[in-house]
């Protein structure tokens, strides 16, 4: 039998150019890290003005702008004048939610990234391969990387502030820790907003380096202890809340499983533990975690869970899920020891 002759469908041809174009999220990475939106804060203004102000070549610049906004971020209010939209106001400084430093533009991680082709014929990740060491233990080694990073996780953090504090009830916890918590921003802002809390943050050496300072701009340093170290290694024993925020998809599940069993030996019987993350939905819907979870396989060869993939990666810890509750960003997810039933908080 004849194969079906393809159909040809020039919508269907423009819109698959579109989706594979690289060039609008590398000239977006570029942009923000020039500052442009900044120079806009009081209105539109020639290339030439913004080109100076941000240390960029004027012609060059114009022909990022004009790219952009052809897709809504930055307009041309008149020839060679560029202002503001709502999609380039994220990449302001003072935004209350800024994206400035969301989107690094790193070129370790676009080196490996050009590596995708052996992740999926191999399942493991590109950056160890490319990079001769693993991600964390390469950031270790690239300060200038780990901050820009420590930047990137910073800025998710104030939208996940915004949209998962409502989700629990936080204040009813007296001693949380924050596994793997990064510079100490999400605990800052979460001590901040529930003045009993008490909360240690741990990390690597590097990472929580910057986190003194930060605390004490929050006003939480004298209800927060500083722990250097792996969340490989036993944890701070018997806090009420431990708490780990978009750290299990950067791990296969053999590591998953390792970090999981850390923080139930150091559970209490009433102690919980929230996994702050996103959820992989069934089915084609659309969903950002299922973009990042290919980032998580290209970087550290972890892998974004679907909720039954959650619950038996939790038991296989000896911990059992006990509720979800979705937010517009990431899913907290709650879980137990496996032993006695929990009261509810
Ligand atoms: C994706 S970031 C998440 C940071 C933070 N929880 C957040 O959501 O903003 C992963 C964090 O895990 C930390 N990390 C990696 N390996 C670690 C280890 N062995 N022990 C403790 N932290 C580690 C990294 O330094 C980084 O801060």
């Amino acid at each position: 039998m004849l194969a079906a002759r393809p159909r040809t469908d020039l919508g269907a041809l423009t819109r698959l150019t579109e989706l594979a174009d690289y060039i609008v999220p590398f000239t977006i990475r570029v942009i923000a890290h020039l500052g442009v939106a900044d120079q806009l804060a009081d209105g539109p203004r020639p290339v030439t003005e913004l080109a100076e102000a941000t240390g960029a070549h004027a012609p060059s610049l114009l022909r990022a702008l004009r790219a952009l906004a052809g897709k809504g971020i930055f307009t041309e209010v008149e020839p060679e004048v560029f202002g503001l939209t709502k999609l380039a106001e994220p990449l302001r400084t003072d935004h209350p939610l800024s994206l400035r430093d969301a989107y690094p533009l790193m070129a370790a991680d676009v080196r490996a990234w050009a590596g995708l082709g052996d992740c999926l014929r191999t399942g493991e990740a590109a950056f160890p391969r490319i990079h001769g060491a693993d991600y964390w233990s390469y950031l270790a080694g690239h300060p200038a990387d780990s901050l820009a990073v420590d930047r990137w996780m910073s800025s998710l953090t104030r939208l996940h502030l915004r949209t998962v504090l409502p989700a629990w009830p936080w204040a009813q916890a007296r001693q949380l820790v924050d596994v793997g918590g990064g510079d100490g921003a999400f605990l800052a802002g979460l001590l901040r907003r529930c003045p009993h809390l008490h909360g240690t943050l741990l990390d690597l050496p590097h990472v929580v380096s910057a986190a003194p300072a930060l605390l004490a701009e929050a006003g939480v340093a004298d209800r927060c202890r500083i722990v250097a170290g792996s969340f490989f290694d036993p944890l701070p024993a018997d806090a009420d809340l431990y708490v780990l925020k978009t750290i299990l998809p950067g791990w296969d599940d053999a590591d998953a499983t390792a970090i999981l069993r850390r923080i139930a030996a150091a559970m209490g019987p009433q102690s919980r533990l929230l996994l702050l993350e996103a959820i992989i939905p069934t089915g084609d819907v659309f969903d950002v975690a299922k973009l990042v979870d290919l980032h998580t396989l290209v970087l550290t060869g972890g892998r974004h869970r679907t909720r039954d993939d959650l619950v038996d990666l939790l038991a296989g810890a000896g911990l059992r899920l006990d509720r979800i509750v979705a937010t517009p960003t990431l899913t907290v997810i709650a879980a137990g020891p496996a032993g006695p039933q929990l009261t509810s908080p």
